[in-house]
């Protein structure tokens, strides 16, 4: 038993199952830790607190495997207290996949239970992974624990994707999915009770509405309807957001405005005009983003032949004076070529300079 012991304290082995609870090393950008699953609770443990982690474990079991490249250890627990050892081929040859966030090809595997619990489609599955994929640049996750609210959550199953990725990848996502569709959400506080996800909470109310004693790191915020997007954005820095990230539904408000104005000929086509006045809000809240100290990528959300709505706004906060500046002659150039006056302007307060 003391050989299994030194060799699971080690490098080199793959997987530690003891009574049903499995432990397997990872490699995280904030260092090595072993990944710990004890049905539905996943926990990582650091390296330095995985020796008196492995004493409570081997302490509690009676059925021990350590599997590595160069063979399994089986060990048994007698009625007598005594441990029976025996050795066996490797269950899986290849050598141990210690970066697995970095070299698997999805950031969830493909039977996750989340699949399951949420019903979606392939198509979606398909979403929710490049979704993560988006994310997962965010240095946020270098943290052990993000509070994260889903403003206009619905289903809320991109969201409990970034639960399910933090507890895989060490971080523990708390998430606060808020809807003004009480319907909606009470189906999906039972989705996240089936996952066992009690780092969740969801509350029905409106996004302007909702109110936290707690600083929030990240906003997320999919496919709100209308100005509810820039509710969302102005919700974000409100509570000191780290990120925010949003992709936008429906755009009326700003072609209703632009409407009003002579027409040319981009804006004489209803199609046209209603284009031109998706692009000029999502550069005005792009532009709102970066006067307030964030970094604004404005990247495709998913693939174009799945839906037009498919711009999103990935926002980090990284303070620059000439990028804040840049943008804020910007924001008042397009202000006022279109004659429009953004929700997001009104909400966020922006500076007379940039409001005028
Ligand atoms: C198109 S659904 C998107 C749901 C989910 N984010 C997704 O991507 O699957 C928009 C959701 O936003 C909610 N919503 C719209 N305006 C809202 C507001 N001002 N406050 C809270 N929820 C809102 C709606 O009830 C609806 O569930």
């Amino acid at each position: 038993m003391d050989a299994l012991r030194d060799q699971a304290l080690g490098e080199g082995w793959r997987k530690l199952v003891a009574d049903g609870v499995t432990a397997t090393p990872v490699s995280l950008r904030r260092g090595p830790a072993v990944k710990v699953v004890d049905g539905p609770r996943t926990e990582t443990v650091p390296r330095e607190e995985w020796p008196a982690r492995l004493e409570g474990l081997l302490a509690a079991a009676t059925n021990v495997h350590l599997l590595a490249p160069d063979g399994d250890v089986h060990a048994r627990r007698t009625k007598k207290g005594k441990w029976l050892v025996s050795r066996g081929k490797a269950s899986s040859p290849t050598a141990p996949q210690q970066g697995h966030d970095r070299v698997r090809r999805h950031p969830l595997p493909a039977d996750h239970p989340l699949f399951r619990a949420t019903k979606i489609s392939r198509d979606k599955e398909r979403q929710v992974q490049h979704y993560i994929e988006l994310l997962r640049p965010l240095q946020l996750w270098e943290r052990e624990r993000i509070r994260v609210v889903d403003a206009g959550c619905g289903k809320a199953y991109m969201s409990l994707a970034l639960v399910a990725y933090g507890r895989e990848n060490g971080t523990r996502v708390e998430l606060v999915g808020l809807d003004s569709n009480a319907g909606v959400i009470e189906t999906v506080r039972g989705v996240a009770e089936t996952l066992g996800y009690d780092e969740t909470s969801f509350e029905a109310t409106t996004i302007a509405d909702y109110d936290s004693s707690e600083p929030i790191d990240l906003l997320v915020s999919l496919h709100a309807c209308d100005t509810a997007t820039d509710d969302a954005i102005a919700a974000g820095v409100r509570f000191g957001a780290e990120a925010i990230v949003v992709a936008p539904c429906c755009h009326h408000e700003l072609a209703a405005q632009i409407a009003q104005h002579e027409k040319d000929a981009l804006l004489r086509h209803g199609l046209l005009l209603g284009r031109q006045a998706d692009l000029v809000t999502d550069a005005l809240r792009a532009a709102a983003l970066e006067m307030l100290g964030y970094r604004v990528d404005v990247i495709e959300f998913v693939a174009a032949e799945h839906t037009a709505k498919n711009v999103m706004l990935r926002a980090e906060r990284a303070p620059s004076q000439s990028r804040a500046a840049r943008a804020a002659a910007e924001y008042r150039e397009l202000r006022e070529r279109f004659g429009v006056q953004p929700a997001i302007g009104r909400l966020l307060d922006l500076p007379v300079t940039a409001e005028r």
